[in-house]
């Protein structure tokens, strides 16, 4: 069968053109016109040879029924596997489809299951700013890590057994599907997190996603979130056909999905056999959130939305990892390639109470399977020099099949590590991959060991620049003392610069790095922005449009945050996640450059270290130099000044939020809390200054009122965010 297992339009067919506004008035072309469909359900439609009113009706009332029809067999066929019709029935009608909108092409509407493939090709992805953040998940792999998860929970929340709702953990590609009163209109890859790629047309080619929500009572806007995944059964048949044509097998299902998705031609994602399961939302209007996440999926059936059929809600920690031995044991029957399994709270209330770190949210724990291992020899032990000058060991390995894929190199930590384990070069050892983390020398079969066996020595000199290598005492990483000077740190440096999370030029890829690098055309960032049109042609592969590109994407990077120039710098420690405190703390760049040990300390997340590490950067000359240079080149960012640390109503004042508020989360909360100034911190002390106490607050209100602390509610949060009561 043509267009449900083989992803090919049937013969005849040429993808047709963009939808055409018709003249029929669009109530007339429902499938419950009785006026027409009558007649139309006897007899197969009859090929009028002229364009006359009445034949038009009738081929437009057909339309809509043999679409109405065909997409309830999809929805029947993928997301409930439970097909209506023999795959001929469903071709026939699919044929009967595709000649009328052939013949009229007036009436193809851009819903319609002909239209899942659009023809065209893509000249590069659009950006898509998401509305609500996609953010990852934090990972556990020990029962004592789901317990910790649980108990963080239930004392947050302060109840004894919490309610969870466990899924599959897909390993596939995250995409976000936007429907519009009910019409898929934009769907988007993850990307970073704030920003994807749109990916519409690709997206419309997967069959069991809807075109159209089935229900009679819609949204007017969501936002479906899911996974993009390949099943076993057709990852086999993919690379068998593959094999065929003589092209190149895919390592492993997750790849092949996310390469068919990133597709600019959208004929070839078509002939690529993906699914899809949704597993959250973004965006919500027009219609009420369900209470819980288990009837958000079951909602999601509803509207012709696929889930995944292993879900589960259970009771406390007992619960989880019962659901996580059940779904191991099945693992190798499931259709679908997984890494573990994800538990959510079950309640969206008790979610939005738990809030977010950084990226991932604290509602959410992806419990994963332990990682996949094989064994393999050592062939050598190479030194990598990375961005902050670290001399990393990584083995060269006699390539090996582990986890879903093939791996040729493994890190090895540090020398001491080498040590640790007794490794030696020659030996065989065992390697270990999980997930998407970098795969690991995990130990050595010593009883395998090679007579000619030899000890690594970390090399006293950078194998990059010759420069000496060190290891600070106490450090267990030994690093270059090259700097600037050493390529291998100038080239990762300039990469972490135009990273898309940090100042995003686009183009600006590794080989590009290398070229400007080693041709000593690019020693620190600020000279990205010297470069022109001619030295960038110059370069190797390297068309003149390319060059043009590039150069527009520097010239537009000069606009930037300054949470993300703070980022490109690429202070130790200094994540994205940090980056962005210290912008929204300091407001300017210099105020942050000038800041106090101290000062840098009351910011969130900053902790010695980093405060330590914040202020050597600072404190060297050619790190001014460079940042001087990147503001004459016109590097630029709307800064603020720092008022409401220093005078908010709430100044420098520790407030503690405990129990449930019933107008703001607790994060909205804080966050209104910060902005006035204050300090909100975990715990009830003698600093103290006020504990907001909510419903059912329990030891932190009781703490309070031991220490003789002033206990408000929401009430009292409010006057002192506008000033109506000030604290002593
Ligand atoms: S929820 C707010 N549920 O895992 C949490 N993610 O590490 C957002 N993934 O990018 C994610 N299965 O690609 C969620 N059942 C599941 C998932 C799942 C796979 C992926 C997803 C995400 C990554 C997070």
């Amino acid at each position: 069968m043509a267009e449900r297992g083989g992803f090919e339009p049937p013969t005849g067919y040429s993808p047709v053109h963009a939808f055409q506004a018709c003249d029929l008035d669009r109530s007339s072309i429902s499938p419950t016109n009785k006026k027409y469909s009558s007649i139309a359900l006897k007899t197969r439609f009859p090929m009028a040879s002229t364009t006359s009113e009445p034949a038009l009706y009738l081929a437009a009332t057909r339309a809509a029924q043999l679409r109405a029809e065909i997409e309830r067999h999809n929805t029947a066929y993928y997301v409930f596997d439970a097909p209506e019709i023999p795959d001929a029935e469903y071709d026939k009608l699919y044929s009967e489809l595709v000649a009328i909108e052939t013949q009229y092409p007036a009436l193809i509407t851009p819903d319609s299951p002909t239209q899942r493939v659009s023809g065209a090709v893509a000249e590069g992805f659009k950006p898509v700013i998401h509305a609500v953040p996609m953010l990852s998940l934090n990972n556990g792999f020990t029962d004592q890590e789901v317990n910790a998860f649980d108990q963080r929970g239930a004392q947050i929340l302060n109840k004894t057994v919490l309610e969870y709702a466990c899924e599959l953990k897909f390993d596939g590609l995250a995409v976000s599907m936007r429907y519009i009163d009910g019409v898929l209109i934009q769907a988007a890859t993850r990307g970073d997190g704030a920003r994807g790629e749109e990916v519409t047309a690709n997206i419309r080619t997967i069959r069991s996603i809807p075109l159209r929500l089935r229900c009679k009572h819609i949204p007017r806007l969501i936002d479906v979130r899911g996974e993009v995944v390949i099943l076993k059964r057709d990852f086999e048949r993919l690379n068998q056909r593959q094999r065929a044509a003589g092209q190149r097998e895919f390592a492993n299902p997750r790849n092949a999905a996310a390469g068919s998705v990133r597709q600019l031609d959208s004929n070839v994602t078509a002939q690529r056999p993906l699914s899809f399961f949704a597993y959250g939302i973004g965006a919500l209007e027009g219609f009420n959130m369900p209470l819980t996440h288990h009837a958000l999926l079951d909602w999601y059936l509803e509207l012709g939305i696929p889930v995944c059929a292993q879900r589960a809600v259970v009771q406390g920690v007992e619960g989880l990892l019962n659901f996580f031995q059940s779904i191991k044991a099945q693992r190798d029957t499931l259709p679908y390639e997984i890494d573990g399994v994800v538990y959510k709270l079950n309640r969206l209330e008790d979610q939005a109470r738990l809030g977010f770190v950084a990226r991932a949210p604290r509602f959410a724990l992806a419990h994963k399977f332990p990682a996949q291992e094989a064994l393999t020899t050592l062939i050598a032990i190479d030194v990598n020099v990375g961005r902050t000058g670290a001399a990393t060991p990584v083995a060269r390995l006699e390539p090996v099949f582990v986890g879903g894929a093939t791996v040729a190199h493994a890190t090895l930590h540090n020398e001491d590590e080498i040590r640790r384990k007794d490794i030696q070069i020659g030996d065989t050892v065992t390697v270990r991959r999980a997930g998407d983390v970098i795969p690991e020398v995990v130990n050595v079969l010593i009883t395998r060991r090679p007579a000619d066996a030899r000890r690594f020595e970390m090399p006293t000199h950078c194998p990059v620049c010759g420069s000496e290598i060190k290891r600070l005492p106490g450090e267990a990483v030994a690093r270059c003392t090259g700097e600037l000077v050493c390529a291998a740190q100038r080239k990762q440096a300039l990469w972490h610069f135009a990273h898309r999370r940090a100042l995003d030029i686009d183009g600006l890829g590794e080989k590009v790095i290398e070229q400007l690098v080693e041709r000593h055309l690019v020693h620190t960032p600020a000279d990205l922005f010297t470069l022109d049109l001619a030295t960038l042609a110059a370069l190797k592969r390297f068309a003149d449009k390319s060059a043009q590109n590039l150069l527009d994407a520097i010239n537009r990077a000069k606009r930037t945050t300054l949470a993300r120039f703070i980022y490109a710098l690429g202070i130790r420690h200094v994540g994205e996640s940090t980056a962005a405190h210290l912008a929204r703390h300091f407001g300017a760049l210099d105020t942050l450059m000038r800041a106090t040990h101290d000062e840098l300390l009351s910011v969130d997340e900053v902790g010695p270290v980093i405060a330590a590490s914040i202020r050597q950067f600072f404190a060297q000359p050619r790190h001014i130099e460079v940042i001087k240079q990147l503001r004459a080149a016109g590097v630029d960012w709307p800064e603020h000044a720092r008022v409401l640390k220093d005078i908010g109503p709430l100044a420098g004042k520790r407030v503690v939020l405990t129990g449930t508020l019933s107008t703001l989360t607790r994060e909205q909360a804080k966050e209104k809390l910060k902005a006035a100034g204050a300090k909100v911190s975990v715990s009830v002390s003698k600093k103290t200054a006020c504990v907001i106490a909510g419903a059912d607050a329990g030891k932190k209100r009781a703490q309070a009122k031991m220490l003789g602390l002033l206990v408000l509610d929401e009430e009292g949060l409010y006057k002192l965010l506008n000033g109506q009561l000030k604290l002593p």
